[in-house]
């Protein structure tokens, strides 16, 4: 009878196992069809010079209602947070001891997602249209939820904290 008892016991485990590792299974495979966006590459040769480029920039604040491409997504994420040396994944701009504190989110009607360099891919992080929440912490500049796409920069100071101190808030 305790035999039968023990048997019963380790078979259940064993099924209630098996269904603990095909549920991760499926979210995984889920999050990775419906929640990841892998962009494209982005191009390392432009048609305009950095010369030109810090000359003719300027703040505008009013813009087209066409959605930007992937492509064009990807060029932006990459400049501002790409990794550009994958062997260190040293970036696209300096960082105090490579500390990296900054993080950077796209956000358009279709939600928020959050860049991942390693990969430089997009993963949503909140589905839906946030653009006039942005607005509202913007102090209502209508701008921000009429622009087809917004990126948000974040610090984790942590990251710098842990190696500089208070050294780093500065
Ligand atoms: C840290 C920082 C915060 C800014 N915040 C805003 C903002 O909230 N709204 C806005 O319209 N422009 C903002 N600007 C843009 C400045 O107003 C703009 O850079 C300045 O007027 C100079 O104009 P220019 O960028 O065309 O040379 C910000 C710029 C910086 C560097």
């Amino acid at each position: 009878m305790k035999k039968m008892l023990l048997a019963c016991f380790l078979i259940m485990m064993f099924i209630g196992i098996s269904f603990l590792v095909m549920r991760s299974v499926v979210i995984e495979r889920g999050e990775t069809e419906m929640e990841i966006l892998n962009l494209p590459a982005p191009r390392l040769r432009g048609d305009v010079s950095v010369e030109e480029t810090i000359l003719k920039r300027r703040s505008v604040r009013s813009f087209s209602k066409t959605e930007l491409t992937k492509k064009e997504i990807s060029q932006l994420v990459w400049a501002g947070q790409g990794i550009t040396e994958s062997s260190t994944g040293h970036r696209a701009f300096p960082s105090a001891g490579a500390t990296y504190p900054l993080e950077l989110y796209v956000m358009n009607k279709d939600g928020l997602y959050h860049y991942e360099p390693r990969g430089h891919k997009l993963k949503l992080v909140r589905p839906g249209d946030l653009r006039s929440s942005l607005n509202r912490a913007a102090l209502g500049q209508a701008f921000i939820a009429q622009a087809p796409v917004d990126i948000v920069i974040t610090a984790v100071y942590e990251r710098t904290e842990r190696r500089y101190g208070e050294r780093a808030t500065r």
